[in-house]
């Protein structure tokens, strides 16, 4: 078999750092690149600009070893890699809802020229349908007369919080290829991952197609994930207006495999960098190639996922009785602690967070809001810099008339109601992501409302 390739991931923001920590782990020698002096400097030093369980570990130990290395030079990149994998953003555009490929677009044109023998290129950044072509015309315009650049697609699926796992156990990979060589390139890359799924029993499927196929696979998971979401949160909208309850629908219906239970908890909605962004970037591109019509029902589910913000203000009007005008209640006065600011537990990311958002809308009420979340708070500061931020449960809920949880840590899962109701002035609790054992908070005394629940 061919000897192990040499591995690059271009773009060393959250993808690329945790996947070249994740191949020097099986074994390869792996180059990190990216523009960012800073970041460059602070990852050849073991710090990791990311919080994800595991990855800072992952670093140290393969810096050690000298199988991971980091530069800024694409010369170097192009002297040492056999495969390059594209791990750059493709965020939503400022002029739209389209995909910005110019991140894509200066890596390439960047990389090409130095190179001066057979490479393959793999995109691995989530983008539009028809991209890897347009990549493979610009890798092969740029790159030296007689050189043989080849691209190849395989998209990511890995979720924040879970992505070292995601990235060395992944449930499938894709290969979206033209010729013989790409797809014998990409085999000898992944090699060692077939390798550790073999000494732990389990197999990693693979999924070989045309780069149209391989880039669309994960557009159509994330549009089928928020799908699934939005779903759920539709059947709470429907359940609060008949008095039902929506977490055992979603739990009776779950039994059935072929829903699977997965991906049915009612909240306040999905956020983060992935699904928000996709499933606008999707829809514009499927408009763009004439099949507008085919993904008109995402342009229902963004609107789902954005209406429920907006109910844990009416359940807040609600609890603190205040009247619900036209443009929101008017909560002056009111104390109210914040639990949590991440898009979800595990994460200091605050990108697209609904928890962040109905914490700016609170504010916006006129509430006086002290936000807690056991990592994001920096972040979130950045987004949200008017209102307090306090470094633990106990103060946040100190004095407050109202307690919202938005992110489910297992810390705020785990808070005792009793001690809690001790320090709050009232034990009213809105419970936005359905996250709390409900039953224990009512006993120990608090008007709970959940998303999508009668009031119990
Ligand atoms: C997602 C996809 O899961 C991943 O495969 C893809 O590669 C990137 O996008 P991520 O953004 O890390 O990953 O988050 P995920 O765990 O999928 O959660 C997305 C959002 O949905 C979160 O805001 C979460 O709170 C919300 N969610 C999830 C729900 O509201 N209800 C659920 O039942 C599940």
């Amino acid at each position: 078999g061919a000897p192990k390739p040499r591995l690059t991931f271009l773009g060393c923001g959250y993808l690329g750092s945790t996947y070249a920590a994740c191949f020097a782990e099986l074994g390869y020698e792996v180059l990190g690149v990216d523009i960012d002096e800073a970041k460059i400097a602070k990852l050849s030093a073991g710090e990791n600009p990311i919080h994800e369980p595991g990855l800072d570990e992952l670093l140290k130990h393969n810096l050690e070893s000298g199988r991971l290395k980091f530069t800024t030079s694409y010369a170097q990149a192009a002297e040492f890699g056999d495969v390059h994998f594209i791990c750059v953003d493709t965020p939503q555009r400022a002029d739209g809802e389209a995909a910005d490929l110019s991140y894509v677009e200066s890596v390439v044109t960047t990389l090409a020229p130095h190179l001066t023998r057979r490479t393959l290129i793999v995109g691995k950044s989530t983008v539009p349908v028809g991209t890897a072509n347009w990549v493979e015309e610009l890798a092969c315009k740029h790159a030296p007369d007689g050189v043989d650049v080849q691209i190849a697609w395989s998209p990511e699926f890995l979720r924040e919080g879970f992505a070292c796992e995601d990235v060395l156990r992944p449930n499938r990979v894709v290969f979206g290829v033209k010729s013989d060589w790409a797809r014998q390139m990409l085999y000898a890359a992944h090699k060692a991952l077939f390798e550790l799924a073999a000494t732990e029993d389990r197999e990693v499927p693979v999924v070989v197609t045309d780069y149209a196929t391989a880039e669309l696979v994960k557009v159509a998971a994330n549009a089928f994930l928020a799908t699934k979401i939005s779903f759920i949160n539709a059947m709470a909208e429907v359940c609060e207006a008949a008095g039902a309850d929506v977490t055992l629908l979603a739990k009776s219906i779950g039994y059935d495999s072929r829903i699977g239970n997965k991906f049915l908890r009612a909240g306040i909605g999905f956020g983060g960098g992935c699904l928000p962004k996709d499933i606008r970037a999707f829809q514009a591109r499927a408009q763009e190639i004439g099949a507008g019509e085919a993904l008109r029902f995402l342009h229902e589910v963004d609107l789902v996922n954005q209406r429920r913000r907006n109910r844990v203000l009416a359940l807040a009007a609600d609890l603190l009785d205040r009247p619900l005008g036209p443009a929101g209640p008017d909560l002056a006065g009111v104390r109210i602690a914040v639990l949590g600011a991440a898009f979800k537990p595990n994460t200091d990311d605050v990108r697209n967070s609904p928890g962040l958002a109905v914490a700016k809308a609170l504010a916006k009420a006129n509430a006086d809001i002290v936000i807690y979340d056991p990592e994001a708070t920096k972040n979130a500061r950045r987004e949200l810099p008017d209102v307090e931020y306090v470094t633990s449960l106990t103060e946040a809920v100190t004095g407050a008339d109202l307690t919202c949880v938005v992110t489910a840590w297992d810390e705020f899962r785990r808070a005792d109601p009793h001690a809690i109701g001790e320090l709050a002035s009232a034990r009213r609790i809105i419970d936005g992501m359905n996250c709390l054992d409900h039953a224990s908070w009512i006993a120990a005394g608090w008007d709970y409302r959940g998303m999508g629940r009668p009031i119990l």
